[in-house]
């Protein structure tokens, strides 16, 4: 059996999992830094490499007893090299130098997407290459074609901003907080998502892509137009999500056209969490004879588990300790 510790800074989560290639999780630690960002209304990158730092260490001490293990028992050290925000991501790639070179284990520099791309591997051993993935979060929206293992073909991305970022500026318009996308989706179940026009950008077009800046302008418009009082905030949240799953469900049955056979239609990132974008996929996935996954919601967003289970993947692919950290980094 092999282990790998996983570790995860690229964003606002510090977490580090032990995975095994018999896709058990043995232990996982997340510290989110949500109440660090929320007077901001969004991750402040200084803040978060700071909270990053304290953190990180003392939360792979605990991962590590929480199973029962010390370092001599993993078979590798795998770390979120890229893309993110650089100084977290510096932070967890050079704590897993210094490990992998104290214990003398190799070091696995992980791409964060293909973390997220292979995560679905982790809790369903069934799903098998090649299949479309959608991802959506804060800082992506994007359909890949993961053909297997380090052979990613990227179908579509946003032209403009990722959903989980409309999602995240909907919520602030909204006086909802930090971070929106869930606080959005509650309210949406109160209104109306006819009440409130709203632009689906790209849909019915020619190129693969996703666009989601009119969309975010348009409920800004919306919401200044408010006062007319024709609908509520509840309403604009619920024609905002309603714009937002068209928008998806357009572009990836553009996708599936486009991509060739795939054994399933799979979703990631942390807008998976969204059960209305779950039940309008599964939909789709439907009306194409295909089977739906979506990871438990705990591996849809941020975490390292899913960095570690790449690890098990790529295990033997070894990277140099002078591997640099990359703030962007296509797969
Ligand atoms: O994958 P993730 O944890 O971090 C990134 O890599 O970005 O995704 C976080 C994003 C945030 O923008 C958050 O608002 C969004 O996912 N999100 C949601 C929901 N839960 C989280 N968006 C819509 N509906 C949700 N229920
Ligand atoms: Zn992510």
């Amino acid at each position: 059996m092999s282990t790998v510790l996983g570790i995860e800074s690229s964003c606002d989560e510090t977490a580090a999992a032990l995975v095994t290639d018999g896709r058990v999780i043995l232990a996982q630690r997340i510290a989110s830094q949500d109440e660090a960002h929320r007077p901001f209304g969004g991750v402040v990158p200084e803040i978060a490499a700071r909270a990053h730092a304290e953190r990180l260490t003392p939360l792979i001490e605990a991962t590590l007893a929480d199973a029962g293990m010390t370092l001599a028992d993993v078979d590798a050290i795998a770390a979120t090299a890229g893309p993110g925000l650089i100084g977290g991501v510096m932070v967890g790639l050079v704590t897993a130098k210094a490990l992998a070179m104290a214990s003398d284990k190799p070091l696995i520099a992980v791409n964060h997407l293909e973390g997220h791309a292979l995560s679905p591997r982790l809790a369903d051993e069934t799903l098998a290459f090649p299949y479309l993935l959608l991802l959506v979060s804060g800082g992506h929206c994007q359909l890949l074609l993961v053909e297997g293992v380090g052979r990613y073909r990227r179908l579509a991305t946003t032209i403009d901003d990722a959903l989980g970022e409309a999602f995240d500026k909907t919520a602030k318009l909204l006086g909802l907080g930090y971070p929106g996308g869930p606080a959005v989706e509650r309210l949406a179940r109160e209104g109306d998502a006819k009440k409130v026009p709203l632009p689906r950008p790209l849909v019915g077009s020619a190129e693969p892509h996703f666009s989601f800046a009119g969309l975010k302008s348009a409920v800004m418009r919306a919401k200044v137009a408010m006062d007319a009082g024709q609908y509520t905030d509840a309403d604009i949240a619920a024609s905002f999500q309603q714009a937002a799953i068209d928008c998806l469900i357009d572009r990836t049955r553009r996708a599936l056209a486009a991509s060739g056979p795939v054994s399933a239609l799979v979703v990631a990132g942390g807008v998976a969490a969204n059960a209305a974008i779950r039940s309008a996929l599964q939909g789709l996935a439907d009306t194409h004879g295909l089977p739906f996954v979506a990871p438990p919601l705990a591996l849809c967003t941020d975490n390292a588990a899913m960095i570690a289970w790449a690890g098990i993947e790529r295990l033997g692919q070894n990277d140099p300790l002078d591997t640099p950290a990359r703030p962007r980094w296509p797969l």
